[in-house]
């Protein structure tokens, strides 16, 4: 190819089926920006650089979704007021430097699109004016249909100004073209809107480049999933759907026990190594990770954490998070703002450990608050320990060190330190620091006693 490929993504509608404030591409699927989809097909597919024709409302969100998907290169042109696909695209043109070869434009209400779709949009869009995917889909559908002369598009027709024998037709067009350049800037400039919406639109040019004598190739997609558009939340929650079907499937392809994909809900950028067992009713996403064999659930929310190898979660929030090999958390346990629970550590029933570091061995497994502490290996939290790191003005840490016991219902009055091998007994109240090797009882705590010599 001889000028790098480029790209327009149309996504200045204004949606108004979803009855939304929020743009419509900006709609969330599976933690995604439904525009996040597009940009990473076309990323993924090798454009190099792309134009999303946007309104008022999406243009300051535009570059961090970019960001987001890997895209180095996107720009905006801003549509106001919005005339039509047609005037859209008129409107990405006067934004680009005129260049030879192909441009795509790209619905950008289509996030179930792939990056092997529009490389094959590419392939057949060599020496002709323009390809275009097509899908056969049951009718009735308010897609735009496609009318053929043989193996070549003659024009596409909207629903709303279609006859009857036009509305017959099942094959449909699914928003998604490869140009040439020139030519769709000549054609574009002849667009009217004379039709049933007063809109410009850009299917409208296929009728004018056919009818020149140009080649318009249809590029036919059997799987008529990828090509889902979202008008409304109905088609919202169903592309959802078919996104997170499409993401598990991924999984289980890699070695992933999913034991029931209907309700494991993933998001695309997850690390996820063989063996792992996801049981039902679960959600992991951010730039989660998780080690191999690891079991996860049922009943969890994971994000943004990273999991170890033969780590359980059971039953768990964990977000923000580090959870080492062998280590435990759950049932009913939360573990939150960047947290460590290291390597075979156990955290159990009704625990919460807020920006704390448990270290090895560590166990913590009965109704416990931990929040700004650090607790040195293979140290025993007894039920009911509590650290005070809430004074009324600001958070205060707890440090406590190795082998170390903290007896049941423990409350550790931060700024506090308990050192290695140290004890403090039931229902201690901890308010001064404990050397290494002492053992502490009572409120406040007090060294225990020696006994006198007999
Ligand atoms: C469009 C096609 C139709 C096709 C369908 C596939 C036209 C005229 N029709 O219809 O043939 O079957 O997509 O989903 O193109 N947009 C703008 N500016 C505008 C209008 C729309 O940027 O002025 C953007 C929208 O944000 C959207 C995309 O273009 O992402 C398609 O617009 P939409 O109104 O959804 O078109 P459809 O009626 O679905
Ligand atoms: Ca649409």
């Amino acid at each position: 190819m001889s000028v790098s490929l480029r790209a327009v993504v149309l996504a200045a509608g204004k949606g108004t089926r979803m009855k939304s404030t929020r743009p419509k591409v900006l709609h969330d699927l599976c933690g995604r920006a439904m525009l996040w989809y597009v940009l990473r097909a076309l990323r993924d597919a090798g454009v190099a650089h792309v134009v999303v024709v946007s309104n008022d409302e999406l243009e300051p969100h535009v570059s961090a979704v970019a960001q987001q998907a890997g895209h180095a290169s996107v720009q905006t042109a801003r549509q106001e007021p919005q005339l039509g696909t047609g005037h859209a695209v008129r409107i990405a043109l006067e934004a680009l430097e005129p260049a030879e070869g192909t441009l795509l434009i790209v619905n950008g209400d289509m996030p179930l699109v792939d990056a092997a779709l529009i490389r094959r949009m590419m392939q057949e869009s060599r020496r002709v004016a323009l390809s275009l995917v097509t899908v056969r889909m049951p009718l009735p559908s308010s897609f735009g249909r496609i009318v053929r002369d043989g193996n070549r598009v003659s024009r596409i027709v909207e629903e709303r100004d279609a006859d009857d024998g036009e509305r017959a037709i099942d094959e449909m067009n699914a928003g998604l073209y490869a140009y040439d350049e020139t030519k769709l800037r000549a054609a574009v400039a002849e667009l009217r809107n004379d039709n049933a919406q007063r809109e410009y639109y850009l299917t409208d040019t296929v009728e004018m480049l056919a009818s020149a004598g140009e080649t318009v190739a249809p590029v036919l997609v059997e799987d008529s999933v990828l090509v889902l558009g979202v008008n409304d939340r109905v088609e919202l929650a169903h592309a959802s759907a078919r996104l997170n079907a499409r993401i598990c499937e991924r999984h289980m392809r890699a070695g992933v026990t999913i034991v029931d994909p209907h309700t494991t809900y993933l998001e695309p950028e997850l690390e996820i190594a063989a063996d792992v067992t996801i049981l039902p009713n679960t959600a992991i996403g951010g730039k989660s990770s998780i080690g191999q064999a690891s079991e996860i659930g049922p009943n969890s929310r994971i994000y943004r954490t990273r999991i170890g190898r033969h780590a359980v979660v059971s039953e768990s929030v964990v977000m923000d998070s580090e959870i080492g090999d062998y280590a435990t958390v759950g049932p009913w346990s939360h573990v939150r703002s960047h947290s460590v629970v290291a390597t075979g550590a156990r955290v159990g029933n009704y625990v919460e450990i807020k920006a704390s570091k448990l270290g090895a061995g560590v166990r913590a497994r009965h109704l416990t608050y931990l929040g700004d502490a650090s607790i040195g290996a293979r140290t025993n939290v007894g039920a009911g320990t509590i650290t005070c790191n809430f004074d009324g003005s600001k958070k205060n840490r707890t440090e406590i060190g190795e082998d170390a016991f903290i007896g049941s219902n423990s409350s550790l009055v931060a700024p506090v330190r308990v050192g290695d091998g140290a004890l403090t007994g039931a229902g201690s109240v901890v308010i001064d620091d404990v050397p290494a090797h002492e053992r502490v009882v009572g409120n406040p705590a007090r060294p225990l006693r020696k006994k006198a010599p007999t």
